[in-house]
């Protein structure tokens, strides 16, 4: 991932933010996305939630960008989303990474096909992470 891209992908995130409710967006698209996922969040409140996934997000893109804090922060998120705690099964991160990309298409007024490639890219670095932690405890 070059400076330039993370810019772009940066610039588009504040698009989607000041666009409107993403996280909202994304939560509606991801829950029907596999029968599974409603009742995880049955007793979620959306509000903590959407916040949460926010700075989540932000340190989903630092980490791509090699950032160590990136790093730091989402060793958190693999540690919680592993087996022996929230035991997120590894099929579903794509179905999270497809979700977030409907999302942001919708919220972005100038995506590009290029443009979500690169998000992509960036999300898929992360969301591997987090993955390949399933079966460390
Ligand atoms: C397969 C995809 C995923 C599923 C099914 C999932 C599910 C969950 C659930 C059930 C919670 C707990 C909600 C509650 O407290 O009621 C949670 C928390 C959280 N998730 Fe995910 N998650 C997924 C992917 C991700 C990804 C990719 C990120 C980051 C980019 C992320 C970031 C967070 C954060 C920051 C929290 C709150 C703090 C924590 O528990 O670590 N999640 N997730």
């Amino acid at each position: 991932m070059t400076k330039e891209e993370m810019q772009e992908i940066k610039m588009s995130f504040g698009r989607c933010l000041t666009h409107g409710d993403l996280f909202q967006e994304f939560y509606n698209i991801f829950l029907k996305s596999d029968p599974c996922l409603a009742p995880m969040f049955a007793n979620t409140d959306f509000a903590k939630q959407k916040a949460l996934l926010k700075q989540g997000l932000n340190l989903a893109l630092m980490y791509a960008d090699g950032n160590i804090i990136g790093q730091s922060g989402l060793r958190k998120i693999r540690k919680s989303h592993a087996q022996n705690d929230l035991n997120i099964a590894p099929h579903l991160y794509p179905l999270w990474v497809n979700s977030f990309l409907s999302a942001i298409q919708k919220m972005d007024p100038d995506m590009t096909p290029q443009l979500l490639a690169k998000w992509r890219g960036a999300l898929t670095a992360a969301v591997d992470y987090i993955k390949d932690g399933y079966l460390e405890s």
